[in-house]
């Protein structure tokens, strides 16, 4: 195994990350579970966790924006400042960033399993499609920032915004990003089925419309599907 630091990229060339990219098998994978706010991510991370934590594995359990103390306060930041696209784009893949060098390569060069509540295609989603940010710029971005790592797996968790909006508005008090209008979720929506169209083989759709036990079973069988 390499050195988990990342190597600074040079002037045109990002360097590659330590580390075989795309590892297989429940060890040293890199899981992320994306889709709209209130489509019920959060309330299943956790079980995914503790089924692997069973097994014995090293699991790490992390989030975006965040997952370290820079990125955090960037977090706080991005959830209630005003800014334009670019701003939120920069801020959240500096976060990102820290993110990768201090936690997420590091787990992954010792064989944990890392899962991360949202990754890149959130920025996809909601500063490019939901936010008609140039997806180009984020693509460059993308490169620069992860050379080349991506998730194993990507988990979706694809709901309709107007039911994520009942299940938002019953559970807490919106930030700066869940206070948008429908039709912005329509967008990050969009974006997150143009993502998932353009690497099937990483992302698992789910049909976050049922109850809990309905999404709950669909997790469950896209991990026994890999003997995850
Ligand atoms: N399948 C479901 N059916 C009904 N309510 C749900 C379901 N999944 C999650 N919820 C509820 O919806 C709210 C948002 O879920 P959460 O897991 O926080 O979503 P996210 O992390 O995607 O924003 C929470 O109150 C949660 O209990
Ligand atoms: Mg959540």
């Amino acid at each position: 195994m390499t050195s988990p630091e990342l190597t600074t990229p040079g002037p045109s060339t990002p360097a590659p990350l330590a580390g075989p990219v795309g590892s297989a098998g429940p060890a040293s994978c890199f899981v992320t579970v994306e889709g709209i706010d209130g489509a019920g991510k959060t309330s299943h991370v956790d079980a995914i966790a503790e089924r692997w934590r069973a097994r014995g594995l090293e699991v790490l359990r992390t989030r975006e924006p965040g997952g370290t103390p820079l990125a955090e306060a960037l977090r706080e930041l991005f959830l209630h400042r005003r800014m334009d696209a670019l701003t939120e784009a920069l801020l959240v893949f500096a976060a990102r960033r820290d993110h990768l060098v201090q936690v997420i390569e590091p787990a992954l060069a010792r064989g944990a399993v890392v899962l991360c509540d949202r990754f890149t295609d959130a920025t996809f989603a909601y500063q490019g499609s939901g936010r008609g940010f140039d997806l180009g710029v984020l693509a460059q971005l993308e490169a620069w920032v992860q050379q080349g790592r991506q998730p194993d797996l990507t988990l979706w968790f694809d709901l309709d915004p107007a039911t994520a909006a009942q299940r938002r508005a019953a559970a807490r008090t919106a930030d700066r990003l869940e206070a948008e209008p429908l039709d912005f979720f329509a967008r990050v929506r969009a974006g997150y089925a143009g993502r998932a169209a353009a690497d099937p083989a990483r992302f698992a759709r789910l049909d976050a419309g049922g109850t809990l036990e309905q999404v709950r079973a669909q997790v469950l069988a896209v991990l026994e599907a890999r003997g995850w």
